[in-house]
């Protein structure tokens, strides 16, 4: 076993809280190979002991398990890289509160895509499945869940001075607009905005859930890097639109989530063309079947024995979305037209899925949920 081969073994080994692996941090600085015996020198820059011996033990371990040395002596350098070290300690300190199974993630490019209405329907489903779901929002800029939820309580403070989540629909939810109100943008500057969302993060108690459901800040820069480094993320959901999945946005996002060795379950494709419900009315109450009407340029649209009708009008070319996620190897997950149904589930405060279970749309929600209990 050569020293690239020996580093590659070290690759699984983890930095203790992170799902990030010491390689990666730069904390291998030296592997010295003599007969069989192999000296591995880490450099590990945090004040915490245990986070040292946990690392020195899990190095030892994995290269026993590998049965090729018979001597294996791990050696820790001083690191005066205080960067590193206070990076670490703040992470350490951001894990998630309470006992969460699964972490799904969901990030897009940009703000206004629809990314928190996409996180409340696939919580709502998870919770219409029987699980203990929660929904975190943390866009510190503009906090969407208190709208989709229709929710404007503050949430109560433990003695430890954890927030407790609000419930609503059976599930438990945080986001930053329960405590800075609805109506203030804040315009806080890059730095604190990371501090702030990594405090806001980890001061969350969820207790036990299933699922926990992430609604990532917008953007796929370093506050987004560091929170999903912090957690193990079980499923990685990009949202975009199809004005943006041709752009660098599903890219940016697939690879942010594979740096963090985060699987990305997939992209869901929102205001993907432009779905209109209808009813023909028949003045005698009673229409000639089978019956179709047709929109100009668009194909024939069936109408039911009762007069309805759903039209799906195409925005911007067909496809775009399929072609771009086979391209980059991100299945596309769902796609979610414009619709005066979700539109009026906004206003109502309430996911759709819940409000019109019947609707196409809510349809479309159930099927990316199988997804993810598919992959979980
Ligand atoms: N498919 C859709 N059809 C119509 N309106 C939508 C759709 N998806 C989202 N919206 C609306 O767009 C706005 C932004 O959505 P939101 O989920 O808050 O976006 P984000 O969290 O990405 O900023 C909301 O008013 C929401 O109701
Ligand atoms: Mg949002």
């Amino acid at each position: 076993m050569n020293k690239s081969e020996v580093l590659e073994l070290l690759k699984s080994v983890t930095y203790p809280g992170f799902s990030r692996d010491i390689v990666s941090f730069g904390m291998v600085d030296d592997i010295i190979i003599e007969g069989n015996t192999v000296t591995v020198r880490l450099k590990i820059a945090t004040t915490q002991e245990d986070k040292k011996t946990a690392i020195v033990n899990d190095v030892k371990s994995t290269l026993e398990a590998a049965g090729v040395f018979k001597h294996i002596r791990v050696e820790l350098l001083p690191d005066t890289s205080t960067a590193q070290a206070s990076r670490l300690d703040v992470k350490s300190t951001s894990a998630i509160q309470g006992n969460v199974k699964h972490v799904i993630a969901i990030a897009s490019g940009k703000g206004g895509v629809g990314k928190s209405t996409v996180a409340a329907n696939i919580a709502a489903v998870l919770k219409e499945r029987n699980y203990r779901t929660g929904l975190l929002d943390l866009d510190i800029y503009g906090p969407s869940l208190p709208i989709i939820l229709g929710l404007n309580e503050r949430p109560k403070i433990t003695a430890e001075k954890k927030l407790l989540p609000l419930e609503r629909y059976g599930m438990k939810v945080m986001s930053f607009g329960f405590i800075s109100g609805n109506e203030t943008p804040v315009i806080w500057r890059g730095p604190m905005v990371a501090r702030m969302t990594e405090q806001f993060f980890a001061d969350v108690e969820w207790g036990d859930l299933d699922y926990l459901v992430l609604d990532l800040p917008p953007g796929t820069g370093d506050v987004q890097l560091t929170l999903t480094q912090k957690i193990q993320i079980s499923g990685a959901i990009i949202v975009t639109t199809p004005q943006d999945i041709a752009l660098a946005d599903v890219r940016k996002g697939a690879d942010m989530f594979r740096k963090v060795n985060a699987p990305v379950l997939g992209v869901v494709e929102n205001m993907s063309g432009f779905q209109v419900e209808g009813e023909i009315l028949a003045p005698e109450g009673r229409l000639p079947y089978p019956l179709s009407i047709r929109f100009e340029k668009n194909d024939p649209v069936p109408v039911d024995e009762t007069g309805r009708f759903i039209v799906h009008f195409e925005l911007f070319k067909r496809g775009g979305g399929a072609r771009e996620s086979e391209r980059l190897g991100v299945p596309l997950l769902g796609e979610i037209p414009i619709s005066q149904e979700i539109v009026e589930s906004t206003d109502a405060g309430m996911p759709i899925v819940l409000k019109n279970p019947e609707s196409s749309i809510s349809a479309v929600y159930r099927g990316i949920v199988n997804t993810i209990e598919e992959n979980l």
